[in-house]
């Protein structure tokens, strides 16, 4: 063990994230350039905010109906009558498309006998909402338009019966829900979030691949896999220069944090570091078999320069854009961004990903996760419609999702852990996970997040 530092003031050895990239020949988003780091505390975190029924009641009850939370991307709902069904826990949304093209969104429920007016996950269009009971038929606007034998309900209006609405707001092509009417709004909610993703059009891109799988662990503990990186050396060794990154955790108020690290630079920490050619060759073996020969990286150059100029030419024919004010950080990094309570998003051109948790209603001990990759809208062509969503059950692999290229395999690798974490937090004596201060210090976050709530 190393010599002790004060609590908070440890870091790494060697360089940090944002020396490590005023190294790259191109200047960096100033957000990149940004420490926010603070030191939130060391004690242990409870096993049982994963484990207890009544914990996952309280979130139920006191956290998700105040949270705003992603339902679904603009394209999932283009035209007048799109839907789309949003399930968190028991409470369930339609969002959808008005005939003015509003986007609004209402509880799932009929206000005759409460009857679920859509199925769970459900999409698709429709001219009204029919209920499947008795057939009361609200309009696109939630308005209640039909009543069978209306004759029999003169205490019933149109002002008293039409659907519930709950906030809707957009960002960046998302479209998120609050099931609290009086909540603050989403700007308010996500904080620096639009701030840092300026230089990102996140809002010009489309989805190329979704995924919906059931995990085996407890949804924090699911969305804990993919805040840190201190995992990485150990659960996907392999990958020389992927194996070292160097990450910067930053923690912003009050419901993002994020973490960046470095693809392919050298880590000042690795006892032998590799040369550039060395890094090169492993960051080309990412294009598969089909790459071509790998280039040589000019003396004074870099790896990852010379291949974030790489990946910018060809993402600029692929997709029709110009990336090449693109920085190599902007370009290769992973950028992983988390808005409390459950989404995370990664703006960067190489990792393109979109991740959104939401717990299984009837047991702590399993979630879900939807992902998602996005990609750059090409500006002459329509952008083809969301494919439909792979389902992935438990014990299926992620490599049967043949969009995720090998991130599939990496995703399994995480997987393997969750269920191992899940049999672990039953049986261990301790009580409670013990986090490193710096690396982990998001998954602090997050439970002092909901704790916020909780203690309310
Ligand atoms: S419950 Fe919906 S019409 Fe009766
Ligand atoms: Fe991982």
């Amino acid at each position: 063990m190393s010599e002790k530092l004060a609590p908070g003031q440890a870091r790494a050895p060697g360089h940090t994230y944002q020396e490590a990239i005023l190294k790259d020949a191109s200047e960096p988003p100033a957000p990149f350039l940004e420490n926010s780091y603070e030191f939130l505390g060391d004690d242990d975190i409870p096993y049982t905010n994963y484990t207890s029924p009544e914990y996952a009641e309280a979130e139920m009850e006191k956290m998700w109906p105040r949270v705003w939370q992603m339902a679904c991307r603009q394209e999932h709902i283009p035209e007048p009558g799109d839907y789309q069904v949003y399930d968190i826990g028991h409470l369930s949304a339609i969002v959808t498309r008005t005939e003015s093209m509003q986007i609004k969104a209402y509880i799932n429920a009929c206000m005759h006998r409460g009857t679920a007016l859509k199925s769970p996950g459900d999409n698709g269009y429709c001219a009204s909402f029919r209920c499947p009971f008795h057939g009361w038929v609200y309009s696109l606007d939630g308005e209640l338009i039909e009543l069978p034998e209306d004759w029999d309900f003169p205490h019933v209006s149109r002002e008293s019966h039409s659907l519930r609405e709950i906030l809707v707001d957009t960002w960046g092509g998302f479209v998120f829900v609050n099931f609290d009417t009086g909540a603050e709004s989403l700007a308010d909610f996500l904080g620096v979030l639009p701030e840092h993703f300026k230089e990102f059009n996140i809002e010009d891109r489309y989805i190329e691949t979704q995924v919906c799988k059931r995990l085996p662990v407890n949804w924090k503990a699911a969305e804990e896999a993919f805040m840190e990186a201190y995992h990485v050396k150990e659960t996907h060794a392999g990958g020389r220069d992927f194996s070292e990154p160097v990450t910067t955790y930053d923690v912003y108020p009050k419901n993002v944090n994020r973490f960046i690290h470095t693809v392919g630079s050298v880590n000042p920490r690795m006892p032998v570091p590799p040369t550039e050619q060395e890094l090169m060759e492993a960051l080309w073996g990412r294009r598969g078999p089909d790459a071509g020969d790998c280039p040589q990286v000019p003396e004074g150059a870099t790896a990852r320069d010379i291949y974030a100029g790489v990946v910018k030419q060809k993402l600029g024919q692929q997709y029709g854009q110009d990336f090449s004010h693109y920085s190599t950080a902007q370009t290769l990094d992973s950028i992983e961004y988390f808005v409390f309570p459950n989404f995370f998003i990664f703006p960067g051109l190489s990792l393109p990903m979109a991740y959104r948790f939401r717990p299984d209603p009837n047991n702590p001990d399993f979630s879900y996760f939807d992902l998602y990759f996005l990609r750059p809208r090409h500006p002459d062509k329509a952008p083809p419609p969301p494919p439909e969503t792979v389902m992935l059950d438990v014990g299926d692999s992620y490599t049967k999702a043949e969009g995720l290229g090998f991130l599939g395999a990496v995703y399994d690798q995480d997987t393997d852990n969750m269920a191992a974490q899940t049999r672990g937090f039953k049986t261990c004596a301790k009580g409670g996970q013990t986090l490193g201060n710096y690396q982990e210090v998001r998954i602090r976050h997050l439970h002092q997040r909901i704790a916020d709530y909780l203690d309310a």
